[in-house]
């Protein structure tokens, strides 16, 4: 019968289909999903994993990309102390006053600047890298939907050698979770590329974790305060609540005593 081997073959290609990543990975699939601490509404950050987090900016994302809305003392929000701070931003050079010949010059930063941008406009970053400028990351773990577990899924999702048939462009990289495969950032976590203060092994998914981990926490610098303060408003009105109780309580003793 012609319409049963239709369907046959439909059956076939469904299959095919599922079991090839290019297929599977189509726009329409959700990243996977992790459990992150920071998620729901009394979630916090891991100050651990945000500090690994910045030095995976700081060493290698900040090469290509800025993040205009944070300045140096922002970082204190993720527990560096007022002197690492101050060194830090110290170590940045920055575009000083022109000097008596008319001259630029550079200083060092302080902890009031904001991050130091590795291109002088998005025109020069975009010549430098191909055409498309490196987007600024204040905000990139918003961008997408599902953010962390997107922003997880793109940094771990390289493959080289690409699937066969997968798209393919010059001075682009096949990525299962990049827009039509294909990404004109080449891969930038590495394992070992980086030495974390506290010993945790820099794999790349480690890498990828705490730097989507930092990147949320970037993008919205006070939540970590603005929880610890809803959970001591929660705190204050069961205490409320309970007080009340009692004195309802003392309340209609009285008058049933009467
Ligand atoms: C060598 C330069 C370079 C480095 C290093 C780099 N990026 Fe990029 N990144 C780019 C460029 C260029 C683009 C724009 C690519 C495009 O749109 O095709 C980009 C785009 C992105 C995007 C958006 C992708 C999309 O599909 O919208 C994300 C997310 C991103 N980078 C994250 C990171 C993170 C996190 C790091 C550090 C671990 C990093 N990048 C390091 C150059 C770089």
């Amino acid at each position: 019968m012609p319409h049963h081997a239709t369907l046959k073959s439909f059956a076939l290609l469904a299959g095919l289909c599922l079991a090839t990543p290019v297929c599977a990975a189509e726009p329409a699939a959700t990243p996977p999903h992790h459990s992150w601490r920071f998620d729901g509404p009394l979630g916090t950050f891991d100050q651990g994993s945000l500090q690994r987090g910045f030095v995976v900016y700081d060493r290698i994302c900040s090469t290509c990309h800025g993040m205009r809305s944070l300045t140096y003392n922002d970082l204190a929000g993720i527990g560096l102390s007022q002197k690492a701070i101050g060194d830090l931003a110290h170590s940045k050079q920055f575009p000083g006053p022109l000097d008596e010949d008319s001259q630029p010059t550079t200083r060092p930063g302080t902890p009031d600047d904001h991050f130091k941008s590795p291109f002088p406009s998005d025109a020069a970053a975009a010549a430098m890298m191909g055409g498309v400028a490196p987007p600024d990351q204040s905000r990139l773990a918003l961008i997408k939907p599902h953010g962390a577990d997107w922003l997880y899924a793109f940094l771990t999702g390289y493959r080289m050698p690409a699937p066969a048939g997968a798209p393919s462009a010059p001075g682009k990289f096949y990525n299962d979770w990049a827009d039509g495969h294909l990404v004109g950032m080449p891969p930038p976590l590495v394992n070992g590329a980086v030495t974390f203060p506290d010993g945790t092994p820099a794999t790349v998914e480690q890498q990828a974790k705490d730097v989507t981990t930092f990147l949320v926490w970037a993008s919205d610098p006070h939540r970590n305060a603005r929880h610890h303060i809803g959970k001591g408003v929660v705190l204050y009105l069961i205490v409320l609540l309970l007080l009340a109780y009692t004195w309802k309580k003392k309340i209609w003793k009285r008058l049933h005593g009467a």
